[in-house]
């Protein structure tokens, strides 16, 4: 695993969104897994302003979504299809033709995220997967003592994690629902390259776990160990308990 300490998350967003960039030049259908949450957002705004200015194009990539809430309609505002779709898709010119994810609305849940762990090694696979963290060190939605193993599925959220989220929902943790998909550690392990960003201290336990920690699965994150090419970029902040 790799780790880089940058002075603040813009130079982190930049950064990644150059890793993003150069692997489009080499491979310009690349699949980029992309994550939701505040974190990644200077990423995205960085590979943005590199496509408006030419830098690269981005006009065969396609992109793959992490996780998703349980029973929002896709056209809910906070459902992480939707996020994608206004910061990502929209700034980035991607059409939904070219996006992946999972049916969060779907009859059987359990066959859909089959269904997506399927579309998935169909489509060749991830190249780059971009990760938050949360504070409790999940990656996607796999919560504390997920199995390293695990495929995506469907997961209960903790109430840490709701209390988190709630911020997208107007403040009301009523709101935010109880259970959601996500890409399993295991599949996420099947990227060619993984990512992590983590900006600020109170991400600072979680990255300290997940770096510095044994490999075990109370914190998810520390998963990255395993992986041949992880790279995990966080800001004095996040760092000052490594
Ligand atoms: C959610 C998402 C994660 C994300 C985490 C942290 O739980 N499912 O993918 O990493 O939030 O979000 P933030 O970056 O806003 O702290």
């Amino acid at each position: 695993m790799e780790v880089v300490i940058v002075p603040q998350a813009a130079a982190g967003g930049e950064l990644i969104a150059e890793a993003m960039a150069q692997l489009l030049r080499r491979k310009p259908d690349a699949l980029l897994g992309v994550a939701t949450g505040s974190t990644p957002l200077p990423i995205y705004q960085a590979l943005t302003a590199k496509v408006r200015s030419g830098a690269v194009d981005i006009s065969e990539a396609r992109i793959a979504q992490l996780d998703e809430y349980v029973g929002l309609p896709a056209d809910h505002p906070e459902s992480y299809r939707s996020v994608l779709r206004r910061e990502v898709l929209e700034p980035l010119g991607i059409g939904m033709d070219a996006f992946l994810g999972p049916d969060g609305t779907a009859e059987d849940i359990q066959a859909a995220c089959e269904a997506y762990d399927r579309a998935l090694a169909e489509a060749g696979g991830v190249d780059l997967q971009l990760l938050g963290i949360g504070t409790d060190g999940h990656i996607g939605f796999n919560e504390p003592c997920s199995s390293l193993a695990s495929r995506t599925r469907i997961k209960t959220l903790t109430e840490q994690t709701r209390i988190d989220n709630a911020r997208f929902f107007d403040g009301d943790i009523e709101q935010v629902p109880h259970h959601v998909i996500t890409q399993g550690i295991g599949t996420i392990l099947e990227a060619r390259h993984l990512v992590l960003l983590a900006t600020g201290e109170g991400k600072a336990d979680a990255v300290a776990a997940t770096v510095e920690g044994p490999v075990a699965a109370v914190c998810p994150a520390s998963a990255l160990q395993l992986h041949p090419h992880a790279t995990v970029i966080v800001d004095e902040a996040a760092a000052s308990k490594l």
